[in-house]
């Protein structure tokens, strides 16, 4: 079980009073006006209308948001689970019942649904790419899970940003670590000038154990593709393969479908790296990782992946870890784990153990004094959820974490994985938009 899935099972395990305080704490950082809040455009069309949702994809992060959206309803959020699909039919049967919602095998019928406004796209990420350019073709508007794309899907993930950008539709990716302010205000001192010409970005991701892929739930070992699933529409864009039960259900163990930690874990550590310092595309990324610990038959994923990023901007950021040793050294922070260091050429900017940002100047004479500056509120998925609600009523498109952050986030990890395969280091054509290796 991963990290998120996890925190899927805390979730699913949350009393309503956890949610309720977590909810009122962020709730009235809104009424303070605290919030990394989303700017309004033109007329809301939609504005107290009930938004109907579909779920891609009931699994644990499927089920995981399902809950989430029920209880949302619950607390008075104009919103109903109005489709579930999947492919796999238990699991369909299962959710369509719990929520009593239409289900659906294939993902297109649910797109025609007129009843589906919103679509939380929790499939495996192979699909991810292809089923958002589908929501925006179908008018949906999108919360997608990350990663945005599979590591192979360079093409895609551009496509996507191409046909996000071109329409209205409203995008959020699923790295809920954005909901916590301390990135957004992060942001704002470096754009105030506070670390001065921004230089470079630590991050890392530290954890124990292979859970999140050995670990997976075997729902049933003698499922069987026709009459269960979908094999074919599993395998999607992937390379052709008999049937396997490991690969259906514990996929996180094959680069087929999933690419270790670097596509797994990172985006909840590098999104926001990426959004604080400002920067593109890197110019160039060079990366090395492999199986150092959980060396077994079926896994062909690294447990272990290290990156750096050269950016034109002159901006380099550097991301470590492993799923063999849990120790952050730096404060731990919400789904990213470990707080990320930020450099710049008058000072540093990172989380200290009392939970504030701490700014620590270079030591030359004149240097700016040091500072302590409270952080609004942490992290919280209900947040994120609602951010996306928000911002699809006002028909704004800058939500918390939007298409074009995951576009260059995801361009590092793609460039990271195919340089580490390839022993290259990976180049970014900008004027093309295209990766060399
Ligand atoms: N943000 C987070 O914290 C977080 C946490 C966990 C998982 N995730 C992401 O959510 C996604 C799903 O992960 P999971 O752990 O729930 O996996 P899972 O295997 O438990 O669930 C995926 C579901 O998608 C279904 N599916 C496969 N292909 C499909 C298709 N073509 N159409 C419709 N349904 C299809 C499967 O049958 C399965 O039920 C992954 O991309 C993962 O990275 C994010």
């Amino acid at each position: 079980m991963t990290k998120e899935t996890v925190s899927n099972n805390q979730n699913r395990d949350i009393t309503r009073r956890q949610f309720m305080h977590k909810a009122g704490t962020v709730a009235a950082a809104y009424a303070a006006g605290t919030m990394a809040t989303t700017r309004a455009v033109g007329q809301t069309n939609s504005a107290n209308e009930r938004l109907g949702l579909g779920v891609i994809g009931c699994g644990g992060r499927g089920n995981s948001h399902l809950q989430m959206l029920n209880w949302m309803k619950e607390q008075g959020d104009n919103i109903e689970i109005t489709g579930v699909c999947d492919i796999y039919q238990p699991r369909l049967e299962k959710a369509a019942q719990q929520y009593k919602a239409k289900a659906y095998r294939d993902h297109r019928e649910l797109l025609a649904d007129k009843n589906v406004d919103v679509v939380c796209i929790a499939t495996p990420d192979h699909h991810h790419g292809y089923q958002a350019i589908d929501a925006i073709e179908a008018g949906k508007d999108i919360y997608c899970e990350k990663p945005v794309t599979h590591w192979r899907q360079f093409e895609l993930t551009k496509k996507l940003a191409e046909v996000a950008a071109k329409s209205d539709r409203v995008f959020q990716l699923g790295t809920q670590a954005m909901s916590d302010s301390v990135w957004h205000q992060m942001k704002k001192l470096v754009q105030e000038g506070l670390i001065g010409q921004p230089l470079f970005g630590e991050t890392g991701f530290f954890r124990i154990g292979d859970w999140g892929e050995r670990g997976m739930p075997v729902d049933d070992a003698n499922a069987q593709p026709g009459k269960d699933l979908n094999w074919e529409a599993f395998l999607g864009d992937a390379p052709k393969r008999e049937f396997s039960v490991d690969r259906f259900f514990r996929w996180r163990l094959f680069e087929d479908y999933a690419g270790g930690p670097v596509t797994d874990l990172y985006p909840h550590c590098l999104t926001q790296v990426v959004d604080i310092l400002g920067v593109g595309f890197p110019e160039s990324v060079v990366a090395l990782g492999g199986i150092h610990r959980y060396d077994y038959e079926l896994r062909d994923v690294p447990d272990t992946f290290n990156l750096i990023a050269q950016y034109p901007e002159k901006v380099t950021i550097s991301m470590i870890g492993t799923q063999a040793n849990d120790f952050n050294a730096t404060e731990p922070r919400g789904s990213g784990q470990r707080a990320p260091v930020i450099r710049g050429w008058d000072g540093s900017l990172t989380i200290d153990r009392n939970k504030e940002i701490m700014f620590t100047p270079v030591k030359v004479q004149g240097a700016k004094e040091p500072q302590r500056i409270p952080i609004e509120h942490a992290e919280d998925n209900v947040q994120h959820w609602r951010n996306l609600v928000e911002c699809c009523r006002k028909r704004e498109k800058k939500t918390w974490s939007p298409m074009d952050l995951a576009f260059r986030t995801q361009t590092v990890l793609q460039m990271a994985m195919l340089a580490h395969r390839a022993g290259k280091t990976a180049r970014f054509d900008k004027a093309k938009q295209s990766i060399i290796i």
